[in-house]
């Protein structure tokens, strides 16, 4: 009955034709490691919050007179509405977790090289959405840090020269953070860029499915394969990566839980504390912070001095950033992927990079006292310094010979 009720189905959508394509016989390395659980974690924890948003959807108010209260009443009225909205809040913190070890991975890997340049502009894509998505999401509570650092972040658009009075009115939609900003604000948040969101995942997973996976060698599987045209060294992504998958969902879920249930705000990490104050327009708090997934960022903002009273130079700074990120495939020149078989060049340049990323995000969080701006502008330094010269150390850097196959 069932391969009857499939072959109906096969007549008129290709049901089994994509299951085989992207699972039964989507042949992946059969080395990947921890690092390669991120990807489909990552999916999981969009999963998360598209329908958690949904039942959030249902009960929250996007009117700056009614926003907080109907957080509020999420939290204590509405039957499990507490776990909604904490599973919300800590899935977004999660999902920048979950995302930036998925990119770690594709640094140690080289895994933004040439075919899967796409992969990663796909993937950058995502995260620039992610972090515009996560940055409107936190208006809508309508707290004391949500209107702040609107406010702060808004206000940065207005020192690019000539336009930026006029786009940052433009995107408050008033002359300060308002109900018109609050409203907008959520129309993107819960529609326009959740789609944007998933029509990059989906571009993200079919040019991966086109050029295949890398791995922990960094060694082209598909230029091996057996008389029957499959990869020596690959496996049916299921049932092996699917099997592989759920003990990684399950480890997620595990510690997931445990954030959820016994600390939803990281002691003001993943929820800050002035954000349980109504936001309140004449009361600026004392110290404004983003949450932690912007601070490496909002750290080199500060880092760079202001010309003029402008704080143009440092959202130069903030922009390219990030830009530099995009550019990555063309800027490594080595032909080896894989850290295993780089030279030390680049191993020394990584880890400063990843030591002076983590400064960066510690900083961001702290006021900016006159010994940790200097020890921002040195970790920004490192981190321009990072691409500024990798096409040469990449260039000149002493790489092992990889071998033939996968080594596991
Ligand atoms: C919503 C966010 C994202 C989702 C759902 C997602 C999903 C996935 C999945 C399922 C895979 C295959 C499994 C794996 O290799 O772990 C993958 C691979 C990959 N992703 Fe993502 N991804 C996301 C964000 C990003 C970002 C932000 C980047 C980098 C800028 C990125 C870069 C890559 C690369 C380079 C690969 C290929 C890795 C390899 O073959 O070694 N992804 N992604």
């Amino acid at each position: 009955m069932f391969s009857g009720f499939m072959n109906w189905v096969d007549a008129r959508f290709p049901a089994s034709k994509m299951w085989r394509e992207h699972l039964s016989e989507y042949y992946a390395p059969k080395n990947f490691n921890f690092w390669y659980f991120f990807g489909s974690l990552a999916l999981l924890v969009l999963v998360i919050q598209i329908v958690t948003g949904i039942f959030l959807t249902m009960n929250y108010k996007p009117d700056a007179a009614l926003a907080f209260a109907s957080v509020e009443y999420i939290m204590r009225d509405v039957p499990w509405g507490w776990l909604i909205r904490y599973m919300h809040s800590t899935g977004a913190s999660a999902f920048f977790i979950v995302v930036y070890l998925h990119m770690f991975r594709g640094l140690i890997y080289g895994s933004y090289k040439q075919p899967r340049e796409l992969v990663w502009l796909f993937g950058m894509l995502i995260y620039l959405v992610l972090m515009a998505e996560a940055f409107m999401g936190y208006l809508l509570p309508w707290g004391q840090m949500s209107y702040w650092g609107a406010q702060v972040i808004i206000s940065l658009f207005g020192a690019i020269p000539f336009i930026g009075e006029q786009l940052a009115l433009w995107i408050r939609g008033d002359f300060v953070v308002a109900d018109a900003t609050l409203n907008r604000f959520f129309a993107f948040h819960v529609i326009a860029l959740p789609i944007v969101l998933l029509g990059l995942v989906v571009a993200h997973i079919i040019a991966l499915h086109e050029v295949g996976s890398n791995n922990p060698d960094g060694v082209e599987i598909k230029k091996l394969k057996n008389k029957e045209g499959k990869p020596l060294d690959g496996i049916p992504f299921h049932p092996y990566y699917t099997v592989k998958d759920i003990v990684g969902v399950i480890v997620f879920l595990f510690i997931f839980s445990l954030v959820l249930f016994y600390m939803p705000e990281m002691g003001g990490w993943f929820l800050e504390h002035a954000n349980f104050i109504p936001a309140d327009p004449l009361k600026t708090p004392e110290h404004i912070a983003p949450v932690w997934y912007f601070t490496p960022f909002y750290a080199i903002l500060r880092a760079v001095p202001s010309i003029n009273a402008s704080a143009f130079p440092g959202v130069v700074a903030m922009g390219l950033s990030i830009v530099f990120l995009f550019l990555l495939p063309w800027l490594d020149r080595s032909p080896v992927k894989s850290i295993r078989y780089r030279g030390p060049y680049f191993k020394i340049a990584l880890t400063l990079f990843i030591i002076s990323f983590l400064v960066l995000g510690f900083l961001g969080t702290q006021p900016a006292t006159e010994l940790y701006t200097l020890i921002a502008q040195i970790s920004s330094v490192i981190y321009f310094a990072f691409f500024i010269f990798m096409p040469f150390y990449t260039k000149f850097d002493k790489d092992k010979p990889v071998p033939e196959r996968v080594t596991s």
